[in-house]
């Protein structure tokens, strides 16, 4: 293996246009251009997505190399995502990804966007100790994970419906609040009360999670207060409601994962995704892990949100296990993981 390989690593699997660079395990620059084409839309629109990545993707690219001190024949591998994610926006990046390696003679390497997040792990200090699990949370997946290897991965649970930051996000625009509801839910929650209302928590068998009935539950309370008198209860209990949404959500995911944790005999936890950002989340899994005496590991903040830094280095530590993809590879927009 050549000392100092430098992977460019490109991810468009939804609606932020991202290019990073990693030389030899190291981050050299992270560029992520997020769009603002959806803020009227409340939700991504998959058509505006794929155009946006067309004009991004260019300049995205370019900056990063620049960032990184680099020129593109300075490259030695180039890392995509090639799934889950919308497919008009993946193929951009799988397209241009797979022109730079035919037109510079380098590897592609095909990376799935949820190996991307637990390589996220590693990019600032040293990273859980192999095995460990992961939690995946953000607004496209929710997802207990056992993680023997990079790549060698076994899935414990997962979402049956919507995922926790979805369910976020939904709530936030049934209680009128701005999109994306996770981070504004998580402000106010710290100002309310957790007991305020008890919402139904959903548990499944197994270490499977659903946040459709949550979501339904602050639907039917709220319909229940008399319309004329819905604004002004919501004024005056947007804190409390948010605090006992976020309470009830955050149990959901606490609990497969413990039981997920003590079946596998795993101790370290390693928490990916965007509502990893989460500040009840994250003290509520440091008390659980540091309950038998295992760390929690979450990455910075932006390479928790989605980002290409991560598909650079789930690149790398592939590339450097020889594995390559062929030309014919296709971006998969349901590409499972495990
Ligand atoms: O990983 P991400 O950037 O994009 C997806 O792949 O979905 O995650 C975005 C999601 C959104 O649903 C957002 O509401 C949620 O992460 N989120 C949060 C917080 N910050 C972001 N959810 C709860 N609490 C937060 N502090
Ligand atoms: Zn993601």
């Amino acid at each position: 293996m050549k000392p100092n390989a430098a992977i460019l690593g490109i991810e468009t699997s939804c609606d932020d246009t991202a290019a990073a660079v990693v030389r030899d395990g190291k981050l050299l620059s992270s560029v992520v251009s997020t769009q603002l084409e959806h803020a009227d839309w409340g939700g991504v629109v998959p058509e505006l997505a794929s155009r946006a990545h067309e004009r991004a993707i260019v300049p995205v690219v370019d900056r990063a190399l620049r960032e990184a001190g680099l020129h593109r024949t300075d490259l030695d591998a180039v890392a995509v995502t090639i799934g889950p994610g919308l497919v008009g926006s993946l193929l951009v990046g799988v397209s241009f990804a797979k022109a730079l390696s035919l037109g510079l003679g380098i590897p592609l390497v095909g990376v799935n966007h949820l190996d991307g997040h637990l390589a996220s792990l590693f990019l600032e200090g040293q990273g859980p100790a192999f095995p460990h699990a992961c939690l995946i949370v953000s607004g496209g997946h929710t997802q207990i994970m056992r993680v023997d290897a990079p790549g060698q991965t076994r899935l414990l649970g997962r979402t049956r419906d919507d995922a926790a930051g979805e369910a976020f996000d939904k709530v936030g625009k049934l209680l009128g609040l701005p999109y994306p509801g996770g981070p504004e839910i998580d402000r106010r929650a710290a100002n309310g009360d957790p007991s305020f209302q008890a919402f139904p928590r959903t548990r499944l068998a197994g270490y499977d999670l659903s946040f459709s009935g949550i979501k339904t539950a602050v639907l039917y309370h709220l319909n229940a207060v008399p319309e004329e008198k819905r604004a002004a209860y919501m004024e005056q209990h947007m804190d409390d409601l948010c605090a006992s949404f976020q309470e009830a959500v955050v149990d959901m995911l606490v609990a497969p994962v413990k039981k997920a944790m003590r079946d596998e005999g795993l101790q370290e936890l390693g928490l990916v995704g965007g509502v990893s950002a989460n500040s009840r989340l994250r003290n509520r899994l440091t008390e659980l892990v540091s309950s038998w005496g295992g760390t929690l590991h979450v990455p910075p903040l932006a390479y928790c949100m989605d980002n290409a830094a991560m598909i650079a280095m789930a690149g790398f530590q592939l590339w450097r296990e020889g594995v390559e993809s062929p030309l014919t590879i296709t971006a998969d927009p349901s590409l499972a993981l495990g």
